[in-house]
């Protein structure tokens, strides 16, 4: 099995380092191979996505990325910045399915910025369209306004876009996840405003018809927002489109006390996925040693599970990030009184130490 891994910027080469120790720990048969990528990947070749990266992305069975984005390059074009990275990631490898579980760690529920009662149990998880809607619909750009008050200023503006074919594409993936979990779907929409969202509406109604044992429900997306904090354990698999899961993915990952812990997957119709945690590259703690590098690690696990086929060992690792915690072992992230501070390379160690 051959791992594409791809740090990128800021905390990226810190938690990756972690997380490829707990790979080798489990297994040195895979044959890992490292490339620049983000603003790194700017830095070496002048582009965020080199081209040999993404040949490497193609080739490889499984990626594990880490991070990009970096406030230094905000004034480059668009095309160069490290974000494009991971969103032609997605798009040139068809990665259209993004899994990002919440679940909170009993021993975190403290950590929580919500009362423990609401958060407690919490295990829900976000399935995000990743390969369309506003991110990638055509045409997108600047240009002068041709009606309205506003005639001739100039305007920016982008399309949001959805072919039967792909939210048809989601919807199975996100019903089959729900059946083996707890049969309850909430597809996330903005159907009351949205001609792309009553699409969605209409394809998520269709699709249902396949899978009789899942419950499907739907809920307009600032409504969902809303319940996402009022009472998160209500949901068990929400779908959403592409933009609608980019917020909601951030606002549930907050329930669990840190976004410093969740894991995602981004796969395509055959399973092969880029694995990544679901928090960004955080240049302001860079380089200190205090990143939570658990995300990344618990990715690894999904990429186990998800691509290589590996449930055993995804569930050790699981196992002995849930030991971790109970030891009391915290990065500064999910720090709280009465438990031990340790770095991320220690957290690292602590890891493969219960594996
Ligand atoms: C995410 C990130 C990305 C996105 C950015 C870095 C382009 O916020 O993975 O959620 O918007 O998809
Ligand atoms: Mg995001």
């Amino acid at each position: 099995m051959k791992i594409a891994v791809l740090p990128g910027d800021g905390i990226g080469p810190e938690i990756v380092n972690e997380a490829v120790g707990v790979l080798n720990a489990l297994d040195e048969s895979f044959e890992i191979e490292y490339a620049p990528v983000g603003g790194a990947g700017y830095e070496a070749a002048g582009h965020p996505l080199p081209e040999d990266t993404l040949t490497l992305a193609k080739e490889a069975d499984a990626i594990l990325f880490g991070a990009v984005g970096d406030w230094k390059y905000d004034g480059l074009a668009r095309e160069l910045r490290p974000e494009q990275a991971i969103l032609g990631l997605r798009k040139h490898l068809q990665l259209f399915a993004n899994f990002r579980p919440a679940i909170l760690y009993p021993e975190l529920a403290g950590a929580s910025s919500l009362k423990p009662e609401i958060v407690a149990g919490l295990d829900i998880l976000i399935i995000r369209e990743l390969n369309g809607d506003i991110y990638f619909g055509q045409p997108k750009g600047f240009r002068q306004a041709l009606t309205g008050p506003f005639e001739g200023s100039r305007e920016g503006f982008d399309t949001m876009l959805y072919t039967v074919p792909e939210v048809v594409r989601i919807a199975n993936v996100a019903f089959q996840a729900a059946g083996k979990r707890g049969k309850r779907l909430c597809s996330v929409d903005k159907a009351n405003v949205l001609e792309t969202s009553q699409l969605w509406r209409d394809t998520m109604m269709e699709v249902s018809k396949d899978y009789p044992d899942v419950e499907l429900s739907h809920m307009y997306v600032d409504n969902a927002a809303m319940q996402l904090v009022r009472a998160p354990k209500h949901f068990d698999v929400v779908v959403t489109g592409n933009m609608f899961g980019d917020i909601l993915s951030d606002e549930a990952a907050m329930l669990t006390g840190s976004i410093g812990m969740l894991p995602s997957a981004s796969l395509d119709a055959n399973n092969k996925g880029l694995y990544e945690p679901s928090h960004g590259s955080a240049p302001d703690i860079a380089g200190k040693g205090i990143a939570n590098p658990l995300a990344t690690i618990l990715s690894v696990a999904m990429m186990l599970r998800y691509t290589l086929g590996k449930e055993e060992q995804a569930h050790r690792i699981e196992a002995a990030v849930k030991h971790v915690l109970a030891q009391g072992l915290r990065t500064p992230d999910i720090m709280q009184v009465g438990t031990t501070q340790v770095g991320t390379c220690a957290m690292g160690a602590a890891v493969i130490a219960a594996l």
